[in-house]
């Protein structure tokens, strides 16, 4: 993504003791970048949601443990960094793969070999994100050629999505919005709703943000009113990413997917999942086997803004005294998943899909 006329990921490394993210719980109203220096440095921006979206907090772990290994490569520096980093966030599988693949890439060499192989690790593992959501984006731009192309009106493409699975939420592309992008950078008119996504707004502070840096054309609806508007015959497709998706092909995404899959079913409008295989938890059969994240209520009872003056404030919304919930995903059945669209390209959402993409995966190799 350009920013300011630069070509940014989301996580880059300068000098090979230090990593940057762009810190997203200031954005859409400042773009600033943070400089992560240590292992707990990288557990508290993967926490505090400075980064977030599964592929990134897997790529940030990553680094994180690298940085860990800097100043303790030994088994107890490993193990106890690998626990630091699992606790930060429970629901995003990405998280898991890649400190498991981390720790048994470095497990097996010398001490004073580790940080180096971790370090180079951690920097492969953020290329082959780049590419995989890049595939992802090539397998998608077909179904929204066709989707378009089967519109008589000549009107754009109406895509809704939920929350932000974009460039983002990933070092590079995005997963959802990566056949968004490559849809309107080949021509194809697309207009995208783009749900709102409390508590924390992803959709509108996150998803809005980058869909305007690229010159996508989008709207802000509030989260309830994608069922009204797939009624309406307003939406022709609609696209989400995923934190986890179990052997089944059950999606774990950020709350409020549910409901726009069921809207979506009884309205005949297409409802795909974009996933990176990083993202398949082959350990989980079920999707109601998957932990639910559940983050503080104060998401709920308050919002951050920007007020007239500029600056970037919170504010309460609820009466003193209210409590909230806040369960931060939710579970969509595989059958009201029309189809997943993966780096290996378009599958069934099922097992048999999975499976038929991902086989040796499956297996355990
Ligand atoms: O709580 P978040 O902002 O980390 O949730 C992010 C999502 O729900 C995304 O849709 C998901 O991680 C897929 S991102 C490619």
């Amino acid at each position: 993504m350009k920013v300011d006329g630069r070509h940014y990921r989301t996580i880059w490394s300068e000098r090979d003791d230090r990593v940057q993210v762009i810190d997203q719980t200031r954005l859409p109203h400042a773009f600033e970048v943070l400089t992560l220096e240590d292992l707990e440095a990288a557990a508290q921006a993967i926490e505090r949601m400075v980064v977030r979206g599964a592929p990134l907090i897997g790529a940030t772990a990553a680094y994180g443990l690298a940085l860990g290994l800097r100043r303790d490569a030994s088994d107890d520096g490993l193990e106890g960094g690998y626990a630091r980093l699992l606790r930060t966030r429970p629901t995003a599988v990405n998280l898991r793969w890649a400190l498991d693949a981390l720790r048994s890439t470095v497990a097996p060499l010398p001490v004073d070999e580790r940080a180096e192989a971790a370090w180079q690790h951690a920097a492969r593992l953020c290329d082959e994100d780049v590419e995989l959501c890049r595939r992802i984006g090539e397998a998608g731009l077909p179904l929204f050629r066709a989707a378009a192309e089967a519109k008589s009106s000549g009107e754009p493409l109406r895509v809704l999505t939920h929350c932000n699975a974009g460039w983002l939420a990933t070092v590079d592309w995005g997963t959802a919005l990566a056949p968004i992008y490559m849809a309107h950078d080949a021509g194809i008119p697309v207009e995208v709703w783009v749900d709102e996504t409390r508590p924390r707004n992803q959709g509108a502070a996150l998803t809005a943000w980058e869909l305007g840096r690229h010159g996508v054309p989008h709207k802000v609806i509030a989260d309830n009113a994608g069922g009204h508007l797939m009624q309406q015959g307003l939406v022709d497709l609609c696209i989400v990413g995923t934190d986890r998706t179990t052997a089944n092909g059950d999606v774990c995404n950020k709350i409020g997917t549910y409901l726009k899959a069921l809207a979506a079913k009884a309205n005949g409008v297409p409802f795909y999942v974009a996933l990176p295989y990083p993202t398949i938890d082959w350990q989980v059969e079920r999707g109601r086997d998957i932990p639910i994240e559940e983050r503080s209520s104060r998401e709920v009872t308050h919002i951050w803004g920007r007020d007239e003056e500029g600056r970037i404030r919170e504010v309460q919304v609820t009466p003193d005294g209210s409590a909230a919930a806040n369960p931060a995903f939710d579970v969509t059945p595989a059958e009201l998943v029309t189809a997943f669209i993966t780096d290996r390209g378009v599958c069934p959402a099922n097992r048999a899909g999975l499976a038929g993409l991902y086989r040796q995966a499956e297996a355990g190799q």
